[in-house]
């Protein structure tokens, strides 16, 4: 994906189909002689209507970071690889987040989570786990050179573990009912969901060989929008009712979740997002016009109504 011509919601409508197409792919079909739930709940997750925002991040920082002319093909197809593989990571992190041990939630993408559908929490647990091997192994299949796909491993295995993702949401868990400083609290949002959204845009810059200018552009621009994006789903929870979102509003006062608006408030909170939106802008103008779809995502992100 290399033009930056035409407006972006077509462009965000193509690349959400895009990476469907590939995940439905990668995904494991239901007709073979495999664990036919286990590959049911996969796909369940997988294939709900999610916003597919770290996909779209890993094409953005793709089409920032491109060369042109070199390998469009292969480098497409890598690209293709890398936002699935991210897509993979979220949705088991959303399996997981859903159950009754966690958040217990009901409603995910507007239809029930995955233990719910199945009735099963185990299943929906291993329907978790199965997806990230899958993750790493879209990685492993990327048609780029070998250096260049450990450095992409390497940088999903660290967003994704315990300095990162599972590190954030262990936090998350032992917060409850806690009034945590403003420093633990932005330090919670930065591990359970900014590391994934930093290494969606980092993997796209990876992929697509970014120069180590547009590298550090990417670096600041994915520190300000994986810390807004959990900001703006802290005020959706607030703000937004469960049919705008897809998933239960109101939980986050209710489980006693520390969060930006509960210690922050909304004023202060949305003022926040100025400033991040601002810090995402800023560290794109040495990109230029490649960067155009990173700049109407970082609004995108933090425009959102779901
Ligand atoms: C929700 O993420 C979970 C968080 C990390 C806040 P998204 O809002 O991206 O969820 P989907 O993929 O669109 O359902
Ligand atoms: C979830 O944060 C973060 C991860 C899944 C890693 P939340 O618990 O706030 O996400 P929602 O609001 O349930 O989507
Ligand atoms: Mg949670
Ligand atoms: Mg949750
Ligand atoms: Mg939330």
């Amino acid at each position: 994906m290399t033009a930056t011509a035409g407006n972006f919601d077509q462009w965000l409508q193509d690349a959400v189909a895009r990476v469907g197409g590939v995940l439905d792919d990668v995904l494991p079909p239901l007709e073979d002689d495999g664990p036919a739930r286990l590959h049911e709940a996969m796909r369940y997750a997988v294939l709900g209507p999610g916003k597919r925002i770290r996909a779209a991040l890993v094409l953005a920082a793709g089409e920032a970071s491109c060369t042109p002319g070199v390998a469009a093909a292969a480098q497409d197809l890598a690209l293709d690889g890398a936002a699935a593989a991210v897509e993979l990571i979220h949705a088991y992190s959303l399996i997981h987040d859903d159950l009754p041990c966690m958040d217990d939630d009901d409603l995910r993408r507007g239809r029930p989570t995955v233990h719910r559908q199945f009735d099963d929490e185990a299943l929906a647990m291993l329907a978790g786990d199965a997806l990230q091997p899958l993750a790493f192994d879209c990685l492993v299949q990327m048609p780029i050179a070998p250096a260049l796909i450990v450095q992409a491993v390497q940088l999903l295995a660290r967003a994704a573990g315990s300095d990162g993702m599972v590190g954030g949401q262990a936090i998350d868990c032992a917060s409850v009912g806690h009034a945590l400083s403003i420093e633990s609290l932005q330090r919670m949002h930065r591990m359970k969901t900014g590391a994934l959204l930093e290494a969606s845009v980092l993997l796209g810059g990876v992929v697509a060989g970014a120069s180590s200018t547009v590298r550090t552009g990417l670096e600041s621009y994915a520190a300000a929008m994986g810390l807004a994006f959990q900001v703006v789903d802290d005020i959706l929870d607030v703000t937004a009712d469960s049919a705008t979102l897809g998933k239960t509003a109101g939980k986050d006062a209710a489980q006693g979740k520390p969060t930006y608006v509960s210690i922050l408030g909304l004023d202060a909170s949305r003022e926040l997002l100025l400033n991040l939106r601002e810090q995402a802008h800023q560290a794109l103008l040495p990109l230029g016009p490649s960067a155009c779809r990173l700049r109407e995502l970082a609004d995108y992100i933090i425009g959102r109504t779901h």
